[in-house]
């Protein structure tokens, strides 16, 4: 036996007793003749005492060695507040090394500034870091909440394939080659959306499944190549009975893992409030800043960047900024793609500085539409309905952060509802979708599909928490007349839209119940509802920004007889 009780464990109620502890020398002093042990593990640590040859042998010791210790509970002289097992310490009668530890390569402190590259190659090191150990345990807690309320749903939770047909998500698909079957391949799956379709058809009625999704895109702090999505489908529902359905999951949830009082019905905003108030479709609601459209007003002027622009959008600022900060926040915007960053400050009932002479002809007006105060600026975009919307979008986050608008205790939950169906691809010059090809268009917009597809508007809604996306879905289309027509916008024909996924069309032909659902990215609830952003953290074993793992230094070049076994050529 190796231990009777854990290092998190042993309490005041526990002095007298015999026990056996195991796991990792945290720390190891001596303090003249005894020598002070912690031993940690998942649980926690506890303080042994070491005294004669047992302390010598143990003084020697390297951090992270694994030992066994056997000895009495003893009440600690002065209780150490900070830790759960404080008012007790284990005083030794036999003590063994179950395996001396090297040095260790990276510092196992929370607050050390190892490289990213360091952490992931020697993961299994970091994951021994008491905040990433948390991390893991609460990604589990998490994990369990969901299953328990969609359990209570009356939800199945059922595997899908990992060697598939390519879904068409919007993103690159990660290849698998066949051997048997010589030249083709399958796509790891970019989300299950077609088999959870399928398990409708099939009358499963509602699913769910913690799934892997692959894919091959430019990572970000909330992206990676792999991640886990809560994925569920649901028959014979309206937008509304699932995004209640989520209402009542996410109340769960949060209740359980974080004993937070979610206020239900969250707020609903549309794709068009959004973009016209944030500039973005994930908007942060915890505070203001709303941009405001002055494109009418500033063309009156007689700048030129106002007068051609095909969009204006003004920024109130509650300060004045130094010459400095402009050009910091002009640096902001032209990250995405302003070319400058136009500005006024408001003293004493006019505009003066930056842009302020232009702006003579319509102070009253320029006043009353954006709400400027004394002591605060205005910040002007001209451009294109993307940029302008983009930049100041940008912006107005910076400007939360800086300015401390944001409070980070606060969640702010919201939906995201009545996107446009299609949007418009500039690069291809035709329409693309903007989730799924499989979405619903909404009823009162289904007129419009043939002659104004950007006036169609999708049964479509994301779930947005702290300006990320949380999640999206939506209902879908069940039927093979729409789906015919909605293919026909983005210019498939029948015969690539077979090819692609004819088994999904040919499976409406017999009997497929209307339905929708839903996807959360189950890595950005775990690092979202933790008050942080980077979802590596929350992982066990993440990728780095160039999709690598340095861990096992994967993706590695593979033997020849490995690739003509795939009836594969590598070209030089
Ligand atoms: P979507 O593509 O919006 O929808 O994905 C759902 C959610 O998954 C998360 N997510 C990611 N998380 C980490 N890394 C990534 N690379 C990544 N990409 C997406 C986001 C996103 O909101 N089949 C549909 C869902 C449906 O319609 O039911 C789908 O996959 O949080
Ligand atoms: P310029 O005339 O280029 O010197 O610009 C005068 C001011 O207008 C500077 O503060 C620029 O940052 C700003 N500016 C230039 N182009 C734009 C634009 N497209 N939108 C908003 N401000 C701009």
């Amino acid at each position: 036996m190796y231990r009777t009780h854990t290092c998190g464990e042993l309490r005041r109620a526990d002095v007298g007793k015999t026990v056996q502890l195991a796991g990792w020398v945290h720390k190891v002093r001596t303090h003249g003749s005894l020598t002070f042990l912690d031993v940690r593990d998942r649980y926690g640590l506890t303080q042994v005492t070491l005294a004669a040859d047992l302390g010598e042998k143990a003084s020697s010791l390297r951090k992270e060695s694994v030992v066994s210790i056997e000895g009495t509970v003893t009440a600690k002289p002065e209780a150490n507040k900070a830790l759960a097992t404080g008012e007790i310490e284990v005083a030794a009668t036999n003590f063994s090394v179950l395996n001396e530890s090297d040095v260790i390569p990276i510092s196992l402190d929370d607050d050390a500034n190892t490289s990213d590259e360091m952490r992931l190659k020697y993961r299994y090191l970091d994951l021994r870091k008491s905040t990433m150990k948390d991390n893991l345990v609460f990604r589990h807690e998490l994990a369990q909440a969901f299953r328990e309320a969609l359990n209570r749903e009356h939800f199945l939770e059922i595997e899908t394939p990992l060697l598939i047909r390519s879904t068409p998500e919007g993103a690159r698909d990660f290849l698998v080659p066949s051997r048997l079957n010589k030249g083709h391949f399958y796509s790891l799956p970019q989300s299950p959306q077609l088999y959870k379709q399928l398990l409708m058809v099939s009358g499963m009625d509602r699913y769910y499944q913690l799934a892997k999704c692959l894919r091959d895109e430019d990572l970000r702090a909330d992206r990676q190549p792999e991640f886990t999505q809560i994925d569920l489908e649901m028959s014979f529902v309206q937008a509304d009975d699932v995004m209640s359905l989520l209402e009542r999951v996410m109340t769960h949830v949060l209740k359980t893992t974080k004993q937070i009082d979610l206020a239900t019905p969250l707020r609903r905003i549309s794709y068009a409030e959004s973009m016209e108030k944030y500039g973005i479709d994930r908007p942060d609601l915890r505070f203001g800043l709303e941009l405001v459209d002055v494109t009418e007003l500033l063309k009156k002027t007689d700048m030129n960047v106002f007068k051609e622009a095909p969009m204006i959008k003004a920024l109130v600022a509650p300060k004045v900024f130094s010459r400095k900060e402009i050009d910091a926040l002009t640096d902001v915007v032209k990250v995405y793609g302003a070319k400058g960053l136009a500005y006024a400050t408001f003293q004493e009932g006019t505009f003066t500085g930056g842009v302020s002479k232009f702006l003579e002809p319509i102070v009253s007006d320029l006043q009353r539409a954006t709400a400027v105060e004394n002591g605060q600026t205005i910040f002007f975009v001209a451009d294109t309905w993307k940029t302008t919307n983009d930049a100041l979008a940008h912006l107005r986050l910076h400007l939360g952060k800086e300015l401390g608008l944001i409070d980070p205790r606060q969640l702010s939950f919201c939906w995201v509802v009545d996107f446009p169906l299609f949007e418009w691809d500039e690069e291809e010059k035709r329409f693309s979708p903007m989730h799924h090809i499989f979405s619903m268009p909404q009823e009162k917009t289904m007129q419009y599909i043939e002659t104004e597809p950007a006036r169609v508007l999708g049964d479509l809604y994301d779930l947005v928490l702290n300006g990320t996306e949380l999640g999206g879905g939506g209902i879908r289309i069940h039927r093979q007349d729409i789906q015919e027509r909605v293919l026909a916008v983005i210019g498939m024909d029948s015969s690539a839209a077979q090819n692609k996924f004819g088994f999904l069309l040919e499976s409406f032909k017999y009997g497929a119940p209307p339905h929708g659902g839903f996807a959360f990215g189950f890595d950005r609830v775990a690092a979202l509802l933790s008050g942080q952003e980077d979802i590596r953290d929350f992982i066990a074993f993440p990728k780095n920004k160039q999709m690598q793992s340095p861990l096992d230094d994967s993706p590695n070049a593979v033997e020849k007889d490995q690739l003509d076994e795939l009836h594969i050529n590598v070209q030089k």
